[in-house]
């Protein structure tokens, strides 16, 4: 079992990530050879000065040791420090298709009305993730569900490449999706998933939150008038408290019928307080971890760059096999 997942170092680690991507890496440690790391090349999508993107390079990195990434046990590193993966998207970029890339709905979404504005990696950037992935020959890999379409693509891409040049030279990865936690809502609208680039910084939980700050965001989080349910079908249409029963059981690890059958015709006012609690003592000693490495650029560097060269060690035979299957000399 080869585990592959990666994380754009773009602001903040917020609750989204965390439950639906970040638990299940530190969980997939005991069960097989993990490769985690920051997307870097794929921030270029979108303009960030030089200086925020080292900022958040080393702040990513600090973050995920915070939640339990092992450096010691799983190989952590930076794209940039691996030119294989620009390499090998290259070569994909002759098998995926433009029709293909068209209907992802990160680029729709991202890209929305100003197509011709958008840049050339926004437009290619699930190339770069399959190359992310097919490089490391990886077969389980840990996201939330707006990353499904992407390891779509990615197996399409890899049937392409194997039918091709007829070769069986990539394995087909698959996606592990967390059930309950695969998509977190925004605390202001049960409609938007959490993410770091909603204006609103209310609408998140950032991991490096402090306690005051949790309890307000959750204190001020969109609600609805009606008691909780005595299970979770009651949820049904009421997206806003779903998110919010689904994060209290995701955090205490028992299911949302248990909490609403916990809180059953009792209201926010006594069920917000309880998850408040709940976030706070969950999230303190990430945070404590995260404050006491993030400034240490040193050992957070030496972290990336031996976790680069076995990363590069593992990817070259792949891009070798690709380059070969393609007829290329190198
Ligand atoms: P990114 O940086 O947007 O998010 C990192 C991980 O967090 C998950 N996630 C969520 N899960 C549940 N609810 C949410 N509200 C939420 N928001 C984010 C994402 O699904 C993801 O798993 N394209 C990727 C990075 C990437 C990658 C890869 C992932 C690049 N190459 C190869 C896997 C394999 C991204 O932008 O994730």
């Amino acid at each position: 079992m080869r585990v592959l997942s990666g994380i754009q170092p773009t602001g903040n680690l917020h609750l989204g990530n965390y439950l639906g991507a970040i638990r299940n890496w530190v969980k997939m440690q005991d069960e097989g050879e993990c490769y985690f790391f920051l997307a870097d090349m794929h921030s270029i999508s979108e303009h960030i000065s030089a200086a925020d993107r080292l900022i958040h390079v080393r702040e990513m990195a600090a973050a995920l040791v915070a939640c339990g990434i092992d450096p010691d046990r799983s190989v952590l590193f930076n794209q940039a420090r691996v030119p294989a993966h620009a390499e090998m998207q290259w070569l994909l970029n002759g098998v995926a298709r433009m029709g293909w890339l068209n209907r992802m709905t990160q680029w729709k979404d991202k890209a929305g009305k100003n197509r011709e504005g958008a840049s050339v990696a926004l437009f290619t950037y699930p190339v770069l993730q399959a190359a992310d992935v097919l490089l490391y020959q990886a077969t389980h890999v840990p996201v939330g569900e707006d990353q499904k379409q992407h390891l779509e693509l990615t197996r399409d891409i890899a049937i392409k490449f194997n039918t091709d040049f007829g070769v069986e030279l990539f394995t087909l990865p698959a996606p592990i999706i967390p059930k309950e936690t695969a998509r977190i809502m925004s605390l202001r609208d049960g409609a938007a998933k959490m993410s770091k680039s909603d204006p609103s910084d209310m609408s998140r939980i950032n991991l490096t939150d402090d306690d005051d700050t949790i309890a307000q965001k959750v204190r001020k989080a969109k609600t609805d008038p009606e008691p909780l349910p005595g299970d979770a079908s009651g949820l049904e249409g009421r997206a806003e408290a779903q998110n919010l029963v689904g994060i209290y059981a995701a955090l205490t690890g028992t299911t949302a019928d248990a909490v609403c059958a916990q809180f059953a015709g009792q209201g926010f006012g006594a069920f917000k307080p309880a998850l408040a609690e709940i976030l706070v003592e969950h999230l303190r000693p990430i945070r404590e971890r995260y404050v006491a490495l993030k400034d240490d650029h040193a050992a957070l560097d030496a972290i990336l760059v031996k976790g680069a060269e076995k990363a590069s060690a593992t990817a070259e035979p792949t891009l070798r096999g690709a380059y070969e299957a393609m007829g290329l000399m190198r």
